[in-house]
């Protein structure tokens, strides 16, 4: 039983497992950094954490090309089964047991307007318990002290961003991951454009200095066994 994560650059993920293949906040075409193209990956199911373009992405055309469910709250998800994808709506402290596994809707302070300037409901993360391994992504997010409640459930891989600016910035993802407690964390949404740069190493570093868990710096393409 493995689960592995593949990182495609800014907060883009495939997470596979014996059971499915998951793409998380598929943002491939416009992204420089994304190791893949749209047509490119094949997932059962699209996680999708809020509907700004660098998160919601291809999902649409990934979803209608493969047949995937796009998982995501109940506002994006009409959005898209409007325009011809399949979707299963949630929200946030919502969860559910799919054939993969359950996926809980998390807290994430932050906006979520399409890039139309229509309402794409609330942000979210995910909580995702996976074959026998524990996830966290926190899509795009301020630190908040809930995390610490997410930390109870024995988090194996957390997914944080780091950028500053939109999201939490390296001193607060350090402090996340001191609340979160995950043997591993990946970071996330930097340097995909100036105004996000940050020196993940140095961050890194913090993490291993400050924190129990193991940070693992992922360059697009790379993948992390859990
Ligand atoms: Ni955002
Ligand atoms: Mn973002």
């Amino acid at each position: 039983m493995t689960v592995r994560i593949i990182y495609h650059g800014h907060s883009c993920f495939s997470i596979q497992t014996d059971q499915a293949n998951l793409l998380v906040d598929p943002f491939l075409s416009g992204n420089e950094a994304a190791d893949v193209r749209p047509d490119e990956v094949n997932p059962d199911f699209i996680l999708v954490s809020h509907a700004h373009g660098d998160h919601l992405g291809d999902a649409l055309p990934i979803a209608k090309r493969t047949g995937a469910t796009v998982i995501s709250n109940y506002e994006i998800c009409n959005y898209l089964a409007d325009r011809g994808a399949k979707t299963h709506g949630m929200h946030i402290g919502g969860a559910r047991q799919f054939p993969f596994g359950t996926v809980k809707l998390t807290i994430a302070h932050h906006g979520s307007s399409f890039p139309d300037g229509s309402y794409g409901g609330n942000p979210c993360g995910f909580l995702l318990w996976l074959e026998d391994k524990v996830l966290y992504f926190a899509g795009d997010t301020a630190l908040f002290y809930d995390m610490t409640l997410y930390g109870e459930e024995g988090i194996d891989v957390a997914m944080l961003p780091i950028g500053d600016n939109y999201t939490m910035g390296p001193k607060d993802a350090v402090k996340a991951v001191e609340f979160l407690q995950p043997k591993t964390a990946i970071l996330m949404h930097y340097d995909t454009f100036d105004l996000i740069a940050q020196d993940a190493r140095q961050v890194a570093d913090a993490i291993a200095a400050k924190t129990s868990a193991r940070p693992a710096l992922l360059k697009p393409g790379e993948s992390f066994v859990a």
